[in-house]
């Protein structure tokens, strides 16, 4: 497993040009599989997540071309309507293909993910919704067995409580069923809106995604399109942390502030200057630290929880205490006991974590554990006085495109050690 060697305590100059959002290129993947022309996707980071679900959509028959970060995916015919459990398993967002799979062939078969670190990740809302569309579904063996040999149907889904996943799952059958759909409690994150973009440019009729309310009239036949992914908000999220925790200056090149919700707010209020450029976001920190505030993340607008971890590196320097609570999973303060190793002071109490800032991190091995801890650690890695060795870096991989490199054009000291 790779490692990544840093050598703190240098500031961050330049530009780092920001990549299409992993969260909505894996959904968008999807989509292609929905129907039997081309579907050209601009903007499309290289990341081992998406490799991985390019293979199980060429599994299910789709032929794929990448060029540069154009991805053009052709599903013309669906070979297998089965999406076995070492390429669901790796990576839950592989569970998406069912509902397109259920949608074009009236049946599927698709491993249930199973947990992950961060916590149990359930899928029974999205069972609930293809349920609710009319879908028979078993659970057999680790699989989930599905059929809808009349297709799907229109139905009223009200989600208890807001998840990306299920729906995006739902659009993701309900474009193709037979009459209406509405989807109360839809979750509002910026990739909903990029997903019902690519569907509606596929000859979908979806409306609100955004909002809290989502309709689709459902079509018999989407065709193919091209769509730009939008830009990754977790990865300017996480750059900007970066450039707070180590001094300097970033321009964020296609980064939009928008994508940001809540988190802009408190990135100003602990001292981030952040200015909108006509394609792009120029950040630096106001002052010599940050200072404390307190943050719960929520569903879009609010906090995202996908920006927690770096939040905390952040705080670990920043003058005061701050809390920060974590609601939408359960096990995701495991960077917690890391950045402890590099002399962050750290207290968890079940969902809430209380950070007391200190003046300066000590770098130290530590290990990664999922993908965003990763990038917690890299920040607390750059900022800290010495060498910060970040253990299995694949993590990493899943979710940062090109992370040393597009560091290293800004002064970090930061590399790769194969193994
Ligand atoms: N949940 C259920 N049942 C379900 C679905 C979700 O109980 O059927 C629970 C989850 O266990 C969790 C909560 O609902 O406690 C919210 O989960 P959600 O479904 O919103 O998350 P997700 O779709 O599995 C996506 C992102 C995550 C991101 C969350 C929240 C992708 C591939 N993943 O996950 O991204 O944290 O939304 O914004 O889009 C990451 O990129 O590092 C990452 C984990």
């Amino acid at each position: 497993m790779d490692k990544l060697a840093i050598i703190g305590g240098r500031p961050l100059y330049g530009e780092i040009p920001i990549s299409g959002a992993k969260n909505s290129a894996l959904k968008v993947m999807a989509a292609s599989l929905l129907s039997d022309a081309p579907l050209k996707l601009l903007n499309v980071p290289r990341l081992a997540d998406v490799d991985m679900l390019l293979r199980l959509l060429e599994q299910h028959g789709a032929v794929s071309e990448f060029e540069g970060s154009t991805l053009t995916l052709h599903a013309k015919d669906i070979i297998s309507t089965e999406a076995p459990y070492d390429l669901v398993r790796k990576m839950r967002a592989s569970f998406n293909v069912l509902g397109p799979l259920l949608a074009r062939e009236g049946k599927a078969k698709v491993s249930l993910p199973g947990g992950c670190a961060i916590g149990a990740r359930p899928v029974d809302l999205h069972l609930k919704a293809l349920t609710a569309m009319g879908a028979k579904i078993e659970l057999d063996e680790g699989y989930v067995f599905a059929e809808a040999p009349d297709g799907l149907k229109g139905a009223d889904i009200a989600f208890p409580f807001v998840s990306v996943g299920a729906t995006e799952h739902a659009m993701l059958a309900a474009v193709r069923a037979k009459g209406t759909t509405t989807i109360e409690n839809a979750a509002r994150e910026p990739e909903i809106a990029d997903l019902a973009n690519c569907l509606n440019a596929m000859g979908a009729n979806v409306s609100g995604a955004g909002s809290s309310t989502i309709t689709i009239e459902g079509v018999a036949a989407l065709n193919g399109a091209e769509h730009a992914v939008l830009p990754d908000r977790i990865e300017t999220g996480a750059y900007i942390m970066a450039v707070a925790a180590t001094g300097g200056e970033l321009t964020l090149k296609g980064a939009r502030a928008d994508l940001l919700g809540a988190a802009w707010a408190v990135l100003e209020e602990v001292g981030i200057d952040l200015e909108e450029l006509d394609d792009g976001l120029r950040v630096k920190r106001a002052g010599e630290r940050c200072t404390a505030t307190d943050i719960v993340t929520q569903p879009f607008p609010g906090f995202p929880t996908d920006l927690q971890a770096q939040f905390m590196a952040l705080m670990t320097t920043a003058d005061g205490v701050s809390t920060i609570k974590e609601t939408i999973f359960e096990n995701r303060f495991m960077h917690a006991p890391e950045l402890g190793r590099m002399g962050a002071k750290i207290s968890v109490d079940g969902q809430t974590a209380t950070v007391r800032g200190v003046a300066r991190l000590k770098g130290a091995p530590v290990m990664a554990t999922d993908l965003r801890a990763s990038m917690s650690l890299v920040i607390a890695g750059l900022a800290a006085e010495g060498q910060t060795m970040v253990n299995r870096v694949y993590h990493l991989d899943r979710g940062f495109e090109r992370l040393e490199e597009k560091l290293q054009a800004c002064g970090a000291l930061i590399e790769r050690i194969k193994e």
